[in-house]
């Protein structure tokens, strides 16, 4: 998820936030009834722009109508899709295929069925959302010990696309390695109804495929999840000077369970998180609402969005790096949200319970006003725009890759300051997994935020630098593309990098012989066809392409396709200035 662009004037705007906010909207729309839809993301824009269409969208309350549905389009052989409420994937997996698909929104299997204290395990809908998983599970004293940071993902969207905290420890960060069952609904022949329930539970070979599953095999309807009792946690942030942030980085998290990275490469600052479970006897009731998460004056984020398109047009790279220069000491200087009670910073540690620590979004649940407050990326007003790539990259290469990020900036030493606006790049330790998608080796995941233009053939500010980061990561470095993040050419040829793909392909024969749950993305980076790459004018800038020809820059802007600096197999969008 995102983070967030803050200008001195936030806390200003603070007590008006405070009032209420418009949450966001449905991303299914349907022009009669339920039928004749359009799908799209939360940022209502697909990476090439394009817009998904749908025949029909249905809303099961249980797993049997589920299973009638999914029963009827299999013996139509139709195609099917499945939504979540915040649609927060970036890419085109919740698209059905073809002119007659099917949109199944798990809006209405938003139930906990059943928490066992004994067991410590919770069974839960696949529409459930985080906060809700976190929020039940904290009623029975219990804790699911690492998930993403931004609430507002749902149990079937985090085990569709691979989602995680940050951890070494224990089972790991991702939190579909603590899916101990599941159940999933598939087509079937006709000898048995079109459509059959599968319980798959730990050992299950075929679990492993449906841990990380891209939404291809079938409609989850129901996840058991392993917890902990819940405990508590003691959270400082220090900001130290990245000048051994490369040796850093790969033991770091060995010290800290809970430990991640916020880096600003153009300041040389990296914020360190020293994090850890304390004795629950520990004093402090800590509460996390992440600033970037909150609910923000739509005037305020025209404001901040306005003078970034001013910056971008008019090449500001100084105005830019003193913006992001302030946004950083906001962010730190309010510990980014965190309270030592619920009401105030006094200072670390923040002591707090798991619950009330690992993740926020308030900007999600907000009161109807009328879009005067909005989430900050809500795309009904102006407000934030950016791209967000997201890649792991193994342990053992994370050093190299800092330090070539590392010689870029002194390169070009204000390159960086635009991903500052959205709080630097997060660091997060991701850990190996049995899932046949899922992560092979323990790495740290980049989550790298920064300026879209709503012009597709605009090209950004320092644009090839950044292209330069994300061909080395994904290339150079052989990082693995975040599955629900990203613009297309960071998966090109990311399928062979997983050692079980074809396990994987075998499960989803199996299961959805038909390939009525694929649409073309996910058989683009299946690698079952071609076209993850879109070769056009301008293709480069939007990451629609790595460009080999100046035509995919943008030449009558001055903008030409160049080797890499650094990375010098590289092939970014480069300016000339003459
Ligand atoms: C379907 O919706 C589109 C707008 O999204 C509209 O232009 C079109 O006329 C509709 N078609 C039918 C058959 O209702
Ligand atoms: C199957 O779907 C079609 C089209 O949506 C619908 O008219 C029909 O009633 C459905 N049949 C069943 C058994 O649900
Ligand atoms: C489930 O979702 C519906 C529709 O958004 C909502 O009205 C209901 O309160 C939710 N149930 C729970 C348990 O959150
Ligand atoms: C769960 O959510 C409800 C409603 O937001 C809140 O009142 C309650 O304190 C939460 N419980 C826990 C254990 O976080
Ligand atoms: C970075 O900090 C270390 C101490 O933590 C110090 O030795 C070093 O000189 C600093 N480097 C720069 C460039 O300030
Ligand atoms: C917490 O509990 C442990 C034993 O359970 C005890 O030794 C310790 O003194 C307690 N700490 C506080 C701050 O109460
Ligand atoms: C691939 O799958 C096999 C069989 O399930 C398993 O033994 C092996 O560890 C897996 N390898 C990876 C890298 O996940």
């Amino acid at each position: 998820m995102a983070k967030i662009q803050f200008v001195v004037t936030y806390w200003i705007c603070l007590t008006i936030c405070l009032v209420g906010c418009t949450p966001p909207e449905d991303h299914i729309k349907c022009s009669s009834g339920n039928t004749n839809c359009t799908i799209t993301n939360t940022y209502a824009t697909f990476p090439d722009r394009s817009i998904c269409r749908a025949a029909e969208a249905m809303y099961p309350k249980s797993e049997q109508e589920l299973i009638s549905i999914v029963a009827n389009a299999t013996s139509l052989q139709r195609k099917m899709k499945v939504a979540t409420t915040t649609s927060h994937s970036i890419p085109k997996l919740m698209c059905p295929g073809g002119e007659n698909g099917i949109i199944i929104s798990t809006k209405y299997l938003n139930r906990t069925v059943n928490v066992d204290k004994s067991a410590m395990t919770i069974t839960v809908e696949p529409g459930v959302t985080l906060r809700q998983l976190i929020n039940a599970s904290a009623a029975a004293g219990l804790a699911l010990p690492y998930a993403p940071y931004w609430w507002g993902l749902t149990v079937g969207g985090m085990l569709g696309t691979g989602a995680h905290g940050s951890t070494l420890w224990g089972l790991g960060s991702a939190v579909h390695d603590y899916v101990i069952q599941l159940r999933i609904v598939t087509p079937a022949g006709p000898d048995e109804g079109y459509a059959k329930v599968r319980t798959l539970r730990n050992g299950d070979p075929e679990l492993n495929a449906a841990r990380v599953s891209l939404g291809v095999l079938g409609v989850i309807s129901q996840v058991t999840l392993q917890l902990q009792p819940l405990f508590k946690r003691s959270i400082t942030y220090v900001q130290k000077n990245d000048s051994d942030f490369g040796d850093q980085a790969s033991t770091f998290g060995r010290q800290h369970e809970f430990a991640d990275f916020t880096w600003y490469p153009s300041q040389h600052k990296v914020v360190y998180r020293i994090d850890d479970r304390v004795p629950s006897n520990t004093t402090g009731n800590g509460l996390y609402d992440f600033m970037g998460f909150r609910s923000t004056p739509s005037l305020f984020l025209a404001l901040i969005r306005t003078a970034e398109e001013t910056q971008e047009s008019i090449r500001d790279a100084v105005g830019k790096c003193i913006n992001g220069g302030i946004t950083t000491s906001i962010l730190t200087n309010a510990a980014y949200g965190l309270t030592n009670d619920g009401s105030m910073f006094k200072g670390y540690p923040v002591v707090g319970y798991n619950n009330r620590l690992q993740s926020s979004g308030s900007c999600l649940d907000s009161p109807q006003d009328g879009l005067i407050t909005a989430c900050p990326w809500d795309p009904r007003v102006k407000g934030l725009y950016y791209f967000q790539n997201g890649f792991s990259i193994g342990l053992s290469k994370v050093k190299d890759f800092i330090q070539d990020v590392q010689k870029l900036v002194t390169l070009q030493p204000r390159a960086l300051c635009g991903a500052d606006l959205y709080d630097g790049f997060l660091i997060r330790y991701v850990t190996a997994s049995s899932a046949y998608l899922g992560k092979q080796e323990d790495a740290l995941d980049f989550d790298i935020t920064y300026y879209r233009s709503k012009d597709p053939m605009a090209p950004r500010l320092y644009e090839d630098i950044l292209e330069e980061i994300e061909q080395m990561a994904v290339i150079k470095y052989g990082g693995l593309p975040h599955w629900g993040k990203n613009r297309n050419l960071a998966f090109v040829g990311a399928i062979n990098k997983y050692q079980n793909a074809t396990e994987f392909l075998k499960v989803k024969q199996l299961y959805d012989p038909l390939g009525l749950f694929s649409n073309e993305w996910t058989d683009q980076i299946l690698g079952i066809k071609d076209g993850i790459t879109i070769m056009k004018d301008g293709c480069a800038l939007e990451g629609l392409c790595i460009c080999s020809q100046d035509s995919h820059c943008a030449p009558q802007k001055g903008y030409f396709c160049r080797p890499g600096k650094v990375y010098t197999n590289a092939r970014v969008c480069t300016r000339l200035s003459s």
